[in-house]
């Protein structure tokens, strides 16, 4: 599979099969997010590989799943994640440059290498935590910042593209078609890419 392919492949996945993933793939993960691109080269990221089927569940415990279609979308028994890398920050490192670039790129690196190796996964900042910190046993100059749950695809979410000019709060929640399908609304590509200048005869290009 080429870049492009995974990048068109990889959706936000809320039901997995439940496979174990090896520590190979998990370690070529955290290999793939290190070497992404970070703001003044401080790199102020570290991860938490979290594999043991015990600690999973409890790792579960601490986060929320889907806020537009809840409690559908919330995976099920014999459905959720096998594997997590539970993202940590620097917070001194925060002020200088805002880690938010960082685990960006970072984790889109690893999700991507992650569809790449048959996996999905759903990055999640819906969390607890103070519950996460305690859980793993993190140092004082560590804090959590998001969790990468992962694991084989059970479900195969679509997009569709908004009409443009369709705006607002409201259009672009996902939701759940008849089947049960998660359905993810994205802004069409004209209503994003502006040629030369913002709108005007100039945005249409055509080279
Ligand atoms: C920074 C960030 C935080 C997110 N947090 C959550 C979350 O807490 N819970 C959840 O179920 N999904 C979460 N998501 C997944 C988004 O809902 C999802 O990316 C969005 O609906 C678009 O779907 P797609 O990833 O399939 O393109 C998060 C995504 C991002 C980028």
């Amino acid at each position: 599979m080429d870049v492009a392919q995974a990048i068109a492949r990889r959706r936000t996945v809320r039901a997995f099969g439940q496979e174990p993933i090896s520590r190979q793939t998990l370690t070529s993960l955290v290999e793939a997010a290190r070497c992404a691109p970070s703001a003044a080269n401080l790199q102020p990221l570290e991860y938490v590989a979290v594999d043991d089927p015990a600690l999973c569940q409890q790792v579960f415990a601490c986060l929320k799943w889907a806020a537009y279609t809840h409690p559908v979308g919330t995976p099920g028994e014999g459905q959720r994640p096998t594997a997590y890398l539970v993202a940590l920050v620097r917070p001194e490192y925060k002020a200088l440059t805002g880690a938010a670039y960082d685990l960006g790129a970072a984790l889109m690196s690893a999700m991507l290498l992650a569809v790449a190796e048959g996996l999905a996964s759903c990055w999640l900042k819906s969390i607890n935590a103070p519950h996460l910190t305690e859980l793993l046993g993190l140092p004082p100059e560590l804090e959590v910042d998001s969790v990468l749950a992962l694991g084989r695809p059970a479900e195969e979410p679509v997009t569709v593209d908004l009409e443009p000019g369709q705006t607002g709060r409201e259009v672009i929640k996902y939701w759940r078609d008849e089947n049960g399908r998660q359905v993810v609304p994205k802004r069409a590509l004209q209503s994003i890419l502006h040629w030369q200048r913002h709108g005007g005869a100039a945005s249409r290009g055509g080279r």
